[in-house]
């Protein structure tokens, strides 16, 4: 199968209505989607992916009241939560309505759900009666894709069509939170800030722990280059290497004397955190085209989307 890459919305939808897949993108990372109501359909997600099928998948709406078609209810702290933050970077976990195949949940009795903010996707799912299963478009386990051109170098052949919506602005994935217990559960740390969710919701409770995974972003290698990563300070770790030409870094807002500049990547020059979250992946992946032995990677302030960087890079050095 040959893979085009487009900005043409009515032939990402036509493939979509016929059952097949198609990349999308969003404002976190690029989507493998296909109609979540079709488990055929979904199953060509899984397959492309490589992915083991007990991982659940996220579905993608455009608005509040189709997602109440899903779900059996929307609890109150879960609106607040989807009235302040959508179309964003924020998934909810609810209780699923029987239309949600299981091939969707993995057998649960939950289904995540988010709106994403592109225009194209957006249109997009205007156009469609159904929902979209979408997990990032890449090889399971590998680097999530924020730009086109990331999906085709790992998916070509294995779908006709990437909708093209440019470089997403986030840059990590949603923040999931489950609303099936009593207190709000973080599940995964993304786009959407914890300090910004209690500020609406009060205190919530946050697993995202690895030792026992529900979501596969829970794994504890994740995201991962090729090129071994070590996570860190850089400074320190610098110290364990006589020899710099084939190290590599990943650094927050300075260079590094010691190491050749072309081996070194600045994820916002300005120290800005929303930037460095939306050059990380395709940093990684910059870094991992160097012929190079290892990769060293700081660790970035621990507030805000800081630590959804550290939460992925933690998984990628794992
Ligand atoms: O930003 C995003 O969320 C991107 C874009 C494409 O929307 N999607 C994404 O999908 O990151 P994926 O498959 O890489 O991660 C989806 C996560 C998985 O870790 C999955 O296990 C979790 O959502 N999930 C899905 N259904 C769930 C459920 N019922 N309970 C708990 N976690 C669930
Ligand atoms: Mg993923």
């Amino acid at each position: 199968m040959k893979t085009q890459i487009g900005k043409d919305i009515n032939k990402a939808s036509q493939i979509l209505k016929s059952g097949n897949i198609v990349a999308i993108p969003t404002e976190t990372v690029y989507g493998l989607a296909s109609n979540a109501l079709d488990p055929i359909a979904v199953e060509k997600i899984f397959l492309a992916k490589n992915r083991p099928f007990f991982n659940p998948l996220i579905i993608h709406t455009d608005s509040i009241e189709k997602i109440s078609n899903f779900v059996l209810e929307i609890p109150e702290k879960a609106k607040i939560i989807l009235e302040n933050l959508s179309p964003g970077p924020i998934t909810v976990v609810l209780k699923k309505a029987n239309n949600i195949p299981d091939i969707v949940t993995g057998g649960h009795d939950s289904v995540a759900i988010r709106i994403p903010n592109h225009p194209l996707t957006l249109e997009l799912l205007s156009q469609l009666d159904f929902p979209l299963a979408a997990p990032s478009a890449n090889p399971f386990g590998f680097i999530s894709p924020t730009k086109a051109e990331h999906v085709y170098e790992q998916l070509n052949g294995k779908l006709e069509y990437i909708l093209d919506g440019g470089k997403c602005t986030v840059g990590v994935e949603s923040t999931i939170i489950s609303f099936t217990e009593e207190t709000p559960l973080v599940l995964r740390f993304g786009g959407i800030s914890i300090e910004k969710i209690e500020s609406l919701i009060g205190k919530v409770n946050i697993n995202t722990s690895s030792d026992k995974p529900i979501v596969p972003g829970q794994l504890k290698s994740h995201y991962a280059p090729t090129h071994k990563l070590v996570f860190g300070n850089i400074d320190e770790l610098l110290k364990n290497y006589s020899d710099y030409s084939k190290v590599g870094l990943l650094s927050f807002d300075k260079y590094y004397s010691e190491v050749p500049k072309e081996n070194q990547i600045l994820l916002s020059e300005t120290s800005n955190i929303d930037e460095a979250a939306q050059n990380l992946f395709d940093s990684l992946r910059k870094l991992d085209k160097i012929n190079l032995d290892i990769i060293l990677a700081q660790v970035f302030p621990d507030v805000e989307i800081g630590k959804a960087i550290n939460d992925r890079l933690t998984r990628a050095s794992s």
